[in-house]
């Protein structure tokens, strides 16, 4: 089975995130997390956005063995000059340069022609090359882009010495199908194109970040840069986890594995949470609180005969410990019954039909009954 690499970049697109500040500690125990995990890259931060930071992926790139350390770069001498200082302690250094390729950033933004932006960019890899063998090449807002001025900056950058082409959606404005086309036709329509990894990078500003990637992976890439929680600039990256888990739990159709271990997907969540201060909300697919909570009559009841008639998920398999069962009033006697018996309580027929109609009495009054509520309700 081939493998799709999986490139973190929670400590860079991912602390872009407004509000989010994280200390040399923080990153470093994020970063040893990400080892465990089985992350294959981990993009360490922006060296010479900050003296902060520059630290960061030196001290990073001492301490995390095992994996590729990346640094991002602006396609500017001095920030490769200032990247390739930052790496140079790492095992595997990355060195992540490029520029926009859409009119729009090249107009607005870079006020730069077609060619003298691809001129820069070739320039920039070539000097990359000089210190490390691993050179990504982005190609910022990439899903507004033309296509023919694509294959032309692709095949370029790669003649250069580019050995991983991102074609990051960086605006999250494309649909997956739109997606998937793209890398098929890059793929496809440049001559060198198998010279080098292509890797998804998408926001999600319509809330379509993971569907992108998962299109970009059929399109034929094989890596996707990915957050913890999906945190990011704006409304956030494509979620680690999310793609994660859709790759093993359709295996049938993706076919594709990855090396991560996905016992260990929640407490990383966990501590990207707290280190961030950025809460995962209570039903964020994976990782949220609720993702194997089952709060109505119908799917406790199915949930208790069979886990799988509800969950496609075990819960087991990303460290969670097993599926819940919440009572409310949305509950029925099945459920009940389970958690008084968990809890010891065991009644007839007829003592339990009451008990159940005082249930009903508590929840129509809150959100959820808890274990005391039930310790009182059957001394009635
Ligand atoms: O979203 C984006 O285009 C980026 C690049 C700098 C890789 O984060
Ligand atoms: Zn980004």
């Amino acid at each position: 089975m081939k493998q799709v690499h999986i490139f973190d970049t929670t400590l860079r697109d991912g602390e872009q995130s407004p509000g989010v500040r994280l200390n040399m500690e923080q990153k470093l125990e994020i970063g040893h997390a990400l080892v465990d995990l089985g992350v294959n890259i981990v993009e360490a931060g922006f060296p010479i956005s900050s003296p902060g930071d520059f630290e960061s992926v030196h001290t990073l790139a001492t301490e995390l063995k095992g994996v590729t350390i990346c640094g991002l770069t602006r396609a500017i001498t001095k920030d490769i000059e200032c990247a390739a200082e930052a790496l140079k302690p790492a095992e595997r250094p990355r060195i992540h340069t490029g520029l926009g390729v859409s009119e729009n950033h090249l107009q607005h933004k870079l006020k730069m022609t077609e060619d003298q932006a691809l001129e820069k960019g070739v320039a920039a890899v070539k000097l990359a090359r000089q210190f490390v063998d691993d050179v990504e090449y982005f190609m910022e807002d990439s899903g507004r882009a033309k296509r023919e001025y694509l294959y032309r900056v692709v095949e370029a950058v790669i003649n250069a010495g580019a050995t991983v082409i991102n074609v990051p959606d960086t605006t999250g404005y494309t649909t997956p199908d739109e997606y998937h086309d793209l890398f098929h036709d890059l793929i496809n329509n440049v001559p060198n194109s198998d010279k080098a990894i292509f890797s998804c990078h998408c926001h999600n500003d319509l809330g379509m970040a993971t569907a992108n990637t998962l299109g970009g992976v059929m399109g034929g890439a094989r890596q996707v840069e990915v957050t913890v929680n999906g945190i990011g600039e704006r409304a956030g990256n494509t979620s680690l986890e999310e793609v994660v888990m859709a790759l093993h739990i359709r295996n049938d159709k993706f076919n594709l594995e990855t090396s991560i271990q996905t016992q260990q997907l929640l407490s990383v969540s966990k501590l990207v949470s707290r280190h961030t201060g950025m809460l995962v909300q209570r039903n964020k697919a994976v990782v949220g609180a609720n993702a194997y909570a089952h709060s109505s009559g119908i799917h406790q009841d199915g949930v208790l005969k069979e886990r799988s008639t509800y969950e496609i998920i075990d819960p087991l398999l990303v460290g969670a410990e097993k599926s819940e069962i919440i009572l409310t009033a949305r509950s029925g006697r099945h459920g009940l019954k389970h958690r008084l018996s968990e809890l010891g309580f065991s009644f007839p027929a007829e003592r339990f039909e009451e008990v159940y109609t005082y249930f009903l009495e508590v929840a129509d009054t809150k959100s959820e009954v808890g274990d005391e509520d039930l310790y009182e309700l059957v001394k009635r």
